[in-house]
């Protein structure tokens, strides 16, 4: 699949996530294998402000290339100077976001609250064309508001008439947010409708989803959010299946310690000792989900205080498991709480995605 002069085949996209795709995870994911990936969203007033937390959140070295940038807003002046801003920085795809539903974002009309107005959708696009000096420019939508508001069609047009290069449907509506399955079906819509390349997002945990979702839908590429959180591994399986069709399947708990190890270096490398651990604790639970003894681990990492004695931690938890089967009612259970929501260790009242 080509996006403006980039190729990137049939390779999976890294998805954005808030609080997820931060340079250390885009890294890692980029070794095994995505064909690009994204900064999570990035508030197009505050690029234009230089806020400091915007800035480090979009910013990226020229070895994580291919990315893309996202942004959210709804002012078609304020998107302008954002993408132009943006294009300085010669990321490979500009995309606006068109599918957050937060409250929190839809309240201020941004987000996936702009999906009730294609011609707004369609005005901010070509602004952000004419703003960013060539890089090419990509909307994430969802399908609608609810089920019986589908628009994606209007949406799509919208986004291919002014100038998009690149239309990535995740395929939920916004009531959905992110706990029903992804009715694939409207992907293969979208396809038919639309002459640029169309990306499929939702419901995908494994390669063979993947390779499911393209052959169901017949669009150019897919984009994986929650099935690559711990699991970067992903992109390397699902790019062997599609080279030689064979998945080489989950890898071993010792090749899962080395890759979080990494990234938890990337992490300190990145944020500092302090921030770092936090979030290394979240990636550490999502590394060794589906492994044995994932609640054991549980019950000790939110004690740990430094990043020293979490490497420590994660050692022996492999060390411990590298030998043990996975408990395949645990397994079923923790599959079945971690598509429901993403910290799926919290209970309903604390666990929020935003996004
Ligand atoms: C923790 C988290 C943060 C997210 N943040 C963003 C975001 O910043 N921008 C965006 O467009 N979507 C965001 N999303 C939505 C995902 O990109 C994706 O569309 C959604 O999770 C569906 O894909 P999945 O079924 O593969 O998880 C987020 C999702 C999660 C789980």
């Amino acid at each position: 699949m080509k996006i403006g002069n980039l190729d990137i085949g049939s390779k999976l996209f890294l998805a954005p996530m808030a609080e997820v795709t931060d340079s250390s995870f885009r890294k890692i994911c980029k070794e095994h294998g995505a064909g690009i990936t994204f900064t999570q969203m990035v508030s197009a007033e505050g690029v234009i402000k230089n806020n400091f937390e915007t800035l480090r959140h979009f910013s990226f070295s020229r070895n994580e290339k291919p990315i893309g940038v996202q942004v959210l807003g709804n002012d078609p002046e304020i998107l302008f100077d954002a993408a132009k801003e943006i294009s300085k920085h010669k990321p490979d795809l500009i995309d606006l976001n068109c599918g957050c539903p937060v409250e929190k974002v839809c309240s201020k009309n941004m987000g996936s609250a702009l999906l009730d107005n294609p011609g707004m959708i369609g005005k901010l696009v070509r602004k952000m064309v004419d703003g960013a000096n060539g890089v090419p420019v990509s909307v994430k939508i969802r399908l609608g508001k609810d089920k019986s508001r589908i628009n994606v069609f209007d949406n799509a047009r919208a986004i291919e008439d002014n100038g998009g290069s690149l239309i990535i449907v995740h395929a939920r509506t916004r009531a959905d947010k992110y706990d029903t399955e992804a009715d694939w079906n409207w992907i293969g819509r979208v396809k038919e409708k639309v002459s640029i390349p169309v990306v499929g997002n939702g419901s995908m945990f494994s390669p063979k989803d993947v390779k499911a979702m393209l052959d169901a839908t017949g669009c150019d590429s897919a984009m994986i959010a929650r099935g690559a959180l711990g699991n970067p591994f992903i992109f390397s399986r699902f790019n062997k299946l599609m080279e030689d069709g064979i998945d080489p399947g989950e890898p071993d708990s010792a090749t899962v310690m080395k890759t979080l190890l990494q990234q938890i270096n990337n992490l300190e490398n990145e944020f500092g000792e302090i921030v770092a651990l936090d979030k290394a604790k979240k990636h550490s639970i999502w590394y060794f989900k589906y492994h044995s003894g994932v609640s054991f681990l549980l019950e000790k990492v939110f004690s740990i205080k430094n990043l020293n004695d979490l490497r420590q931690l994660i050692q022996e938890h492999a060390d411990r498991i590298l030998h043990t089967a996975a408990d395949k009612d645990e397994h079923a259970i923790i599959h079945k709480k971690f598509q429901r929501k993403v910290l799926f260790w919290l209970s309903e009242e604390d666990s929020t995605v935003a996004g």
